[in-house]
């Protein structure tokens, strides 16, 4: 009797009990302490949200139990092991890959016969760009889904995947998808049964008979595609309304005030779970809850709909994390990653935006004052989370330095915007980099950018340091903290795609310039490396594996006292302080040797190892011989410790 006592027993809650009815009696007690632990965190994630709260918790403990009740055996393993290693995805040896199926391999089977070329590269966790079955072209590159239940038929099946996720763990490789939540395709069933007016599903989205309340929203919301999908409503004339669209007008924003989306999500993310997905990519969750006169991003709920979410999961398949994709200003950031009673209970990852930005914007000036000062104001992550850190995504770029950051070193922010754009689509005098502009605003003067790394970085124009400079941001989202994700064909420095363009689906959408398909040399599971990139990079992916400085709990602190031009990072850990040097300037730099002794490496004689000294093994300094100083040849990175 004693033990049905407790609110939080499967037998006070019939749905719950019905589903693990079948289950042998230790899994059943650990359904039970998961739901005990983890309950508050649930109530207190949907309370907020809902004013049937009680009755939304009860749906998304029946959804926990259904998809627990039926997750595989290895997969029940896998959650045990990641509930004994917490920070598997913070460790030094975690490397990330990003790519789309398709222009990696053509299929899901044809990336499980590649998986041989990133096992060398030293990945461990892969994110698959959007593969479910999308509405048909154009679909955003896949996030315009029309079915969460099944992959795109190009592609391969639900069969595939389940396959795919099994022999990638067999090689220590976590599976990352995207869960595109914020909208659906028009042709997603919940549209379709909205557009043949049944009314639970019209309440799934944001639909309006008239301009009234668009033109009340639109009055602070910003435009995400200005260019090729103004506003934020299209007019569907079989909807009879304004139907809330963010991004293009076929992908209809949710209406996530309706717990029935919620409970929708829940499920799709523990089914998808149990097919063996571990990271969730939370794609434009900024965006999910509106609130009249603000700009519709950021709103507290967000969090709450995220802590729900999360909650669900870690009773259901706790081997899951999540990756908040919210490219927000820094302020609004970490909240995506658990600020306050939401500390530790939200998202487990959020890309780093501004370090991708800043790295740029100091590429192309040589300057790292704005970008120092800016990066050392920036709070760290809290400790049980990570920042996924990259160069160069499958997005574009958005210069997204602050005008308070740029005034804070006498600099004006849109003309510092301005300039990276027009450095960056290659207009600006001198300019070594050959990107595209994406998304030009005339109402604000706002610029994006197309292009491949390799080409923004100059080895399209055939700038003679242009490797250096890939090397430098590699380097540098390895030293700084978190997951580095590498995305595909820049480890072999891909250039810009010249028939970007020759698909009609694409041609409006110059995002495709750096999505081209990877080549792969006849016989061999490797692409063909020209420039003699690849063992480079894995040389930096070997060293970093081997510091335990590089733990993601161990914060990275950026340092204003280096000299101009060289962006000096800080990571003090146990083992004592490692500190990168990355002269971001095409010419050479001398750091003192007391910016050295001030972090607490070199005092007294101490020789200082640089780890990324030599190819053959790491190399010794000491203030004597190096005459109080170390040098930095032109885009040259130092990794120090005692
Ligand atoms: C995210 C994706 C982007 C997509 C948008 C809408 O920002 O990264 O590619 O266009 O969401 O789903």
């Amino acid at each position: 009797m004693a033990q049905h006592t407790s609110p939080s027993q499967p037998g006070d809650r019939p749905a719950v009990a019905e589903a693990l009815a079948d289950l042998p009696a230790h899994l059943v007690r650990t359904f039970e302490r998961r739901m005990e632990r983890w309950l508050p965190d649930l109530r207190a994630g949907v309370e907020p949200l809902y004013d049937d709260a009680d009755a939304v918790v009860d749906r998304l403990l029946a959804v926990a139990a259904r998809r627990f009740a039926a997750r595989p055996e290895d997969l029940h393993d896998l959650d045990e092991r990641r509930v004994l290693a917490p920070d598997w995805f913070q460790q030094p040896g975690v490397l990330g890959y990003a790519t789309y199926v398709d222009r990696y391999a053509g299929t899901l089977q044809g990336v499980a016969g590649r998986l041989d070329h990133l096992q060398e590269l030293g990945v461990t966790y892969l994110h698959l760009l959007p593969l479910l079955q999308p509405r048909p072209a154009p679909h955003d590159g896949g996030y315009a889904v029309a079915d969460y239940r099944s992959v795109r038929a190009d592609l391969g099946t639900m069969a595939d995947l389940r396959d795919l996720a099994t022999s990638l763990r067999e090689r220590g490789m976590s599976l990352c998808l995207d869960l595109v939540l914020n909208h659906v395709a028009r042709e997603h069933e919940w549209a379709a049964r909205a557009r043949a007016g049944e009314a639970a599903y019209r309440d799934f989205f944001l639909a309006y008979p008239d301009r009234t309340e668009p033109d009340r929203w639109e009055a602070t919301l910003p435009e995400i595609f200005p260019d090729f999908a103004p506003g934020n409503f299209s007019w569907d004339e079989e909807l009879g309304g304004w139907v809330w669209t963010t991004f293009n007008a076929w992908q209809w924003d949710l209406n996530w005030a309706n717990p029935a989306v919620l409970e929708e999500f829940a499920d799709i993310i523990c089914d998808l779970a149990n097919t063996g997905c571990e990271v969730f990519r939370l794609d434009a969750i900024a965006f999910v809850w509106k609130r009249l006169g603000t700009n519709c991003q950021n709103q507290p709920e967000v969090h709450a709909l995220t802590q729900a979410l999360r909650t669900v999961a870690r009773i259901a398949c706790p081997a899951v994390v999540f990756l908040a994709e919210a490219i927000v200003g820094p302020r609004d950031l970490l909240a995506y990653l658990g600020e306050g009673e939401r500390h530790g209970k939200v998202s487990d990852l959020a890309y780093h935006n501004a370090l991708m930005v800043h790295l740029w914007s100091m590429l192309a000036s040589g300057d790292t004052r704005l970008s120092s000062k800016a990066m050392a104001a920036l709070p760290p992550p809290p400790s049980t989370t990570g920042w996924i850190t990259y160069a160069r995504c499958h997005d574009d770029i958005g210069w997204a330095i602050t005008d308070e950051d740029a005034e804070a070193v006498g600099l004006w922010g849109s003309a510092h915007r301005r300039f990276l754009a027009d450095w960056y689509d290659g207009s600006f005098a001198g300019s070594w980099s050959r990107g595209l502009v994406f998304q030009f605003n005339p109402a604000t003067g706002d610029k994006r950018t197309s292009g491949s790394l390799a080409s923004l970085a100059g080895l399209e124009a055939g700038d003679p340091l242009s490797l250096e400079r890939i090397l430098l941001l590699h380097a540098a989202i390895l030293g700084f903290g978190g997951v580095p994700v590498i995305w595909m064909g820049d480890e072999v420095g891909l250039l810009n795609d010249p028939d970007w363009d020759s698909e009609p689906e694409h041609a409006d959408d110059n995002r495709w310039v750096h999505r081209p398909r990877m080549p792969w040399v006849e016989g061999t599971h490797r692409p063909p490396d020209p420039h003699g990139l690849l063992p480079r990079l894995q040389h930096l992916v070997d060293v970093r594996r081997s510091l335990p400085h590089l733990h993601a709990a161990t914060p990275a602190t950026v340092l204003e006292i280096a000299p101009d031009g060289v962006f000096a990072v800080l990571r003090r850990h146990p083992h004592g302080p490692f500190l990168a040097l990355h002269n971001m300037s095409p010419t050479p730099r001398r750091v003192p040797w007391w910016v050295l002794e001030h972090v607490g490496l070199g005092r007294s004689g101490a020789a200082v190892t640089d780890h990324l000294g030599g190819l053959s093994g790491p190399t010794a300094l000491h203030a004597t011989d190096t005459g109080g100083s170390v040098d930095l040849a032109p885009y040259q990175v130092r990794w120090l410790t005692a």
